[in-house]
Order: C-alpha cells, then structure tokens, then sequence
C-alpha cells in the first residue's frame, strides 16, 4: 500500500489525515512546528478533530521535517490559498508546498492538490514547480490530481469522510487510483470528474455561487430595510415555495466564501473577460459590515443615544459561529465602522483565541461584559453559548433604553429592535 504525506495540517488537512489515518500509514507535515508539537500531543486547536479521533487514527504520524516525508508515494496538498490586499490570488503556500514536495518527489509518485484555486493552477502554476525541484517530467515520471475539500468548519454533521468528494487524474489512469484511494475512506462516496481543470472550476463555483446568493439577500435586507419590513419575515413567506432558496442575508467572511471567487474572477480577467455579477455580490457583500453599523447607529440615535459617548457591546468575532476560526472575519467592518461613529466597543467570544485576536486585529477581548452599562449590543455571531440565552437574558448587558442588534435574525421576531 502507497504511503501518503499530507502537506499542510489545518482546517482541511487534519481532518483529511486523521480519516485515512484510521485505515493506512500517513504522514501529516506542516511548517508550523507548535502545530505539529500540539497534535503530536493530541491537541487540535481548530477544535474539528478531537482527542479521541486523533488516537483512533493509528496510522497517522506529524512531522515538520522533511525527510519524514521521503519515502511517501503520495502527496496531498492541503495548504491556505489565501487573497492579497488586493483581492488577487496569493499562491505563495501553495508554490512553497510544491517546493517542498519537488524536493522529495520520485518516479511513480502522485501529488493531489485539495486547495482551493481557479481552473488551470494545479497544471499551469504547481505542477510546473514540481518538474522544476525535482527535474522528473509530468504525467511520464510522476503524475497529478485534484480533489477539492468541502467541509464546513464547526459542522459536526458535514465531516469529511461524509460528504460527497470530487475526484480527478491527470491521466484516465491516475484519475481511477485518485478515485479509488478517496473512495477508501469518504464514506458518502466519490465523484470522478473528467479533468483536474474541471474539478477546480467545480470547487470555486459552489463558493461562488452560495456568496451571490447570499449577495442577494442583503440587497434584498436593504431594500426591505427602507420599505420598513423585515426580511426574514418575507423569506418564511417566500420560503413556502418549493423551488425557493433558503439562503439568510449576513456578513461574507471566512476564507472561502469571501474570498474564492475572486480566484475564480481573476483568472476570467486573465483571458479578457470582466465579470460583471460575480463582481457585484462580492461588492454588496464587502459593503455589509459599514451597513450594519450604520442601522444600529441609527436605531441608536431614534432611541435618544448619544452616538459618540456611547458603549456598544459586540458578542462574537469570528468569522461563523461555533467555530474558532478569526481569519477574515468581516464583524470586524462593523466594528470600525461604529469607532469611526464614535462609539466605544468592547468584543468578546467564548470562541475566539485573546492572544489571536489581539495579534490580528489589535482587539483585547472582554471575558466577562459587565452588566447594564451598554448603550448597544450586536449579537453579530450566534456561537451556541450565545443562542441559549433569551433576548432578555442578553438585555441584562444594556441599560434600561438599550438596543439589541440581532445581526443574522436568529432571536424570535420582536425581540429586538434590529436584524438584517
Ligand atoms: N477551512 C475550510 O473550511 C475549507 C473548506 C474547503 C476548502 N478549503 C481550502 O483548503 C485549503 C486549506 O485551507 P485550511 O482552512 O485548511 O487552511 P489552514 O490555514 O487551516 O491550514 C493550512 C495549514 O497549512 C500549513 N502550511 C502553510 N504553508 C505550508 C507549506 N508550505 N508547507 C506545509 N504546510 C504549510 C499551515 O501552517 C496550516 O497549518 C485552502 O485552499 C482553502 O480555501 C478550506
């Protein structure tokens, strides 16, 4: 049986090495040493796979060094794909990964990318690393595949080895092994597409797709918003219709959602062709955080607030609930906007790591928000710990004219005085 190195043990790849690690020998590499140190322990700070999990994976090892993945035949690449200040793909990981894997690459070998990129990267911008570090030639000495990832972080029902995963080879050949070697472990079964270019595409466009969706629920929330009736009273209404979408207006945020489809715009602009509505959500969805804070600022002001002495209390700061993942957050829009008002705002998370959001975005969390002294509340991410709380419970944070903003609409309606 082939040996596999997955290279890069994060929300994707631990998860990923931990399910074949219950079945096969493999490897989890990553240059963070302290993450490889603290799952050597058993400890996974992203909170997706547990102790127990981690132990049950026998077969699994952590290393950050290089020679501890030599004598591996497959190579799984599961590295961030992150955007630049200005919203084009960063592909430093995921070259610097296939550096790292040219320099340890053999005949025969295989090398699956699950990162997230536009169509063409894995064979215009990878693969060509590859062959460069390790001087083998593609599809004669080694071979590659595609197989995107698409857990949800926090989604103890949507797991990797039970959703449906896409497959693809760059040879009919590979493309069975590839198949094969996924269909070993995710139990909800494979879907082998016809090429790796299709399988990418196939990946960015689920993220697109759910982020114009979403794009157009917060047109809808401001439209809804002016003619002074509340969305998510109209999508129950229009949620009656079989072929209608349940999609919720929100903050964008995360770093796929918000940011996958500029992958995918930036390689259209690359052969001559502007998108125009993939473009456009992405705009309504960047403007939400400046939005949200100017309702509240107004429903501040209607309830007799002084905006610019005031004391607003933010619950949740990471980028979705249940989840400790800060990175891209948008809550952070609605943040400096209501200093940029004036306002004074204390953060807090039950779920977000101090050091981490201080480090990010120089916010010192509050543990434990005293009570009756805030002029406003935004629950902007419903963690669990939150949502058992009644309307009334959270209002013991506020004075007496308080406003709650109940961001994403999951208090019952009438229990407070702003939502999307
Ligand atoms: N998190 C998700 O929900 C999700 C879902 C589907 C797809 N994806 C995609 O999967 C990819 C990985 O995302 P993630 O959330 O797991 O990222 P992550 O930041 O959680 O983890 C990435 C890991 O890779 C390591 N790393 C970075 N550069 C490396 C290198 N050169 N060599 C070895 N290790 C390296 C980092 O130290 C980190 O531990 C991205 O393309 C993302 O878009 C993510």
């Amino acid at each position: 049986m082939k040996k596999i190195a997955v290279i890069g043990l994060g929300y994707v790849g631990l998860p990923l090495a931990a399910a074949f690690g219950e079945k096969r020998e493999i490897v989890g590499f990553d240059i963070n040493s302290k993450r490889v140190l603290q799952l050597k322990d058993g400890v996974d700070v992203t909170q997706e796979v547990s102790r127990e999990e981690l132990s049950a994976a026998s077969g699994l090892s952590f290393t950050d060094n290089l020679e501890g993945i030599r004598d591996c035949q497959i190579f799984i690449v599961t590295v961030p794909t992150p955007i630049d200040e200005f919203k084009t793909p960063d592909l430093t990981p995921l070259v610097k990964a296939s550096e790292t894997v040219g320099q340890v690459l053999k005949q025969g070998d295989i090398v699956i990318y699950e990162s997230t990129v536009y169509p063409g990267a894995t064979e215009e911008v990878c693969v060509p690393v590859l062959e460069k570090v390790s001087g083998l030639v593609f599809n004669k000495d080694f071979f590659a595949g595609y197989s995107p990832e698409r857990i949800n972080p926090g989604d103890k029902e949507h797991r990797v080895t039970s959703i449906i995963k896409v497959t693809s080879g760059s040879t009919p050949d590979i493309a069975d092994e590839v198949d094969a070697l996924y269909a070993s472990v995710i139990i909800a079964g494979t879907h082998k597409a016809s090429s790796i270019k299709v399988a990418e595409a196939a990946k960015v466009i689920e993220n697109t797709q759910r982020d114009l969706n979403i794009a157009l629920m917060n047109e809808l929330s401001m439209i809804f918003s002016r003619l002074k009736i509340d969305t998510h009273e109209v999508l129950a209404a229009a949620g009656t219709k079989w072929n209608f979408l349940p999609f919720k207006p929100g903050l964008v945020g995360g770093h796929c959602i918000g940011v996958d489809p500029y992958y995918l715009t930036h390689k259209a602009q690359a052969i001559g062709y502007h998108p125009e509505i993939i473009l456009s959500g992405r705009r309504v969805n960047d403007n939400m955080g400046p939005y949200a804070a100017a309702e509240l600022v107004k429903a501040m002001i209607k309830s007799g607030h002084t905006v610019a002495s005031s004391r607003v209390l933010v619950m949740g700061l990471t980028f979705k609930e249940n989840c400790p993942d800060l990175r891209n957050t948008r809550v952070i829009d609605v943040i400096q906007e209501l200093e940029d008002f004036g306002c004074s705002v204390d953060v807090t998370d039950c779920w977000a790591d101090n050091a981490e959001a201080e480090h990010e975005y120089g916010i010192s969390l509050v543990e434990s928000p005293e009570s009756g002294i805030y002029d406003a509340l935004l629950l902007a991410v419903p963690h669990r710990e939150y949502i058992v709380r009644s309307a009334q419970e959270l209002r013991a944070y506020l004075k007496g004219n308080g406003v709650l903003f109940d961001l994403k609409g999951v208090l019952p309606l009438g229990e407070a005085e702003l939502r999307l």
